[in-house]
């Protein structure tokens, strides 16, 4: 069925994503609405950015106040709003300071600089030696350098050449990561969970081990929580669960309140201070409207206690859905509210799944073929999380009975 207004946005806008075929016009709380009027559950998020759920009143309240008062003045000028935004961050964090940029894909780009200059002025390395260590598997954005470390063929196809110094290790093999170190070494930049790659949980005391192995070897760690962050996985920072304190941290998505981008790269002192006036920058890093929306996105976490509302309907959720019994599905897993259904690819695609789910008014997004992700805002109900789980049992259980679409096998 066309839509115009589908139409419209597919002649004109780079066919760099495959939307789902809907067109959504308002968002409130955990819903949003299309523009025929129907309303969703929105299980995904914007990618974890919506943590806090649609146009949250207090975070459209603080927009429009500072939005009236002061919004872009660029860091060639200090500002009432930047400090106390990074002095919280930090607080919850455990990191001594911070640099603010605008998407994950620049905070990461941040701490791959922050990384190779430390390498050079505090470890020691010769120039233009430092290594970079990322692993199989990761997402942590589009740039050419942060491609450089991916180990998606179709990310990089096409975008070379890329920068020299980036190694890639296997996800959760902490013997691979004390082969690969060598005397070069900046940093691991790691995911405690894949979010992209597929909701892939490592093994048990994984980052401990990891630390244990940079801090022997003189190397950061680094761990990239613009997914994983706020929240998402139960605690705060999904480093918590392992107990392990990180040399840097990236930040993004959610900590924008679902209103703006805001990201940052935190650090230990040692780390931050590398950075000298004119190493590094952003127009619009830091702004006071960002800086306003992100210090009230942080305290909206501590006081509506999100994290801990995030473990419990996250183990909820995930017991709930392993109860159903469907030869489609091959696993699940999550820890939080962020959970993957693994969807055998002799069967179905997870596309297909996603399409079924919204035609029942549930919204979520494969990522790659065959994991069906689920991230809502971490206030969501349980008698809404138990109505998305009969949906999605509903799904399952209808696509079932078809048996299996040849069209779709992968
Ligand atoms: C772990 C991780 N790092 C970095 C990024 C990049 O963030 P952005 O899309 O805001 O550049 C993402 C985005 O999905 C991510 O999941």
């Amino acid at each position: 069925m066309s839509n115009p207004i589908i139409e419209l946005e597919d002649r004109y806008c780079a066919h760099n994503y495959h939307p789902l075929p809907v067109v959504l016009v308002k968002g409130d709380g955990p819903y949003v609405w299309d523009d025929g009027g129907q309303r969703y559950l929105d299980m995904m998020s914007a990618y974890s950015a919506v943590s806090h759920g649609h146009a949250h009143p207090r975070l459209v309240r603080r927009l429009t106040e500072q939005a009236a008062t002061l919004n872009i003045v660029s860091r060639a000028f200090h500002t009432d709003k930047l400090g106390p935004f990074l002095e919280m961050a930090c607080e919850i964090s455990g990191m001594d300071a911070a640099l603010p940029m605008n998407t994950g894909a620049e905070a990461v780009e941040t701490a791959m600089k922050a990384a190779r200059k430390w390498a050079y002025t505090v470890k020691g390395v010769p120039e233009d030696r430092a290594e970079i260590i990322a692993c199989q598997g990761n997402f942590h954005g589009r740039t050419i350098a942060i491609i450089g470390m991916s180990s998606e063929a179709q990310y990089r196809d096409g975008f070379g050449p890329f920068p020299g110094g980036l190694g890639l290790i296997p996800y959760g093999d902490t013997a691979a990561l004390e082969k690969a170190i060598t005397p070069h070494t900046a940093a691991l930049i790691v995911e405690p969970i894949q979010g992209e790659g597929g909701i892939v949980i490592p093994p048990a005391g994984y980052l401990a081990r990891c630390a244990e192995i940079c801090r022997a070897h003189d190397v950061l760690l680094i761990c990239d929580e613009v997914q994983t962050g706020l929240g998402r996985t139960g605690r705060m920072f999904a480093f918590e669960h392992d107990n392990v304190r990180p040399d840097g941290l990236i930040l993004g998505k959610a900590l924008g309140g679902g209103i703006l981008p805001v990201s940052m790269f935190l650090g230990r002192r040692e780390v931050m201070d590398v950075f000298k006036p004119g190493d590094h920058g952003s127009t619009f890093g830091g702004n006071p409207l960002a800086a306003a929306i992100g210090l009230e996105a942080l305290k909206i976490l501590v006081e509506e206690d999100l994290p801990a509302r995030s473990a419990d309907n996250g183990a909820w959720l995930l017991d709930r859905l392993r109860s159903i019994d469907s030869p489609l599905v091959r696993e699940i897993r999550g820890r939080g509210l962020f959970i993957g259904i693994d969807i055998d690819p002799e069967r179905a695609t997870a596309r297909e799944v996603c399409e079924r789910l919204m035609t029942k008014g549930l919204l979520s997004k494969e990522t790659h073929e065959t994991v069906v992700r689920l991230a809502p805002p971490l206030a969501v109900d349980r008698e809404t999380l138990a109505w998305a789980a009969d949906q999605i049992e509903e799904v399952l259980g209808e696509m079932s009975a078809v048996g299996k679409p040849s069209s779709t096998a992968a």
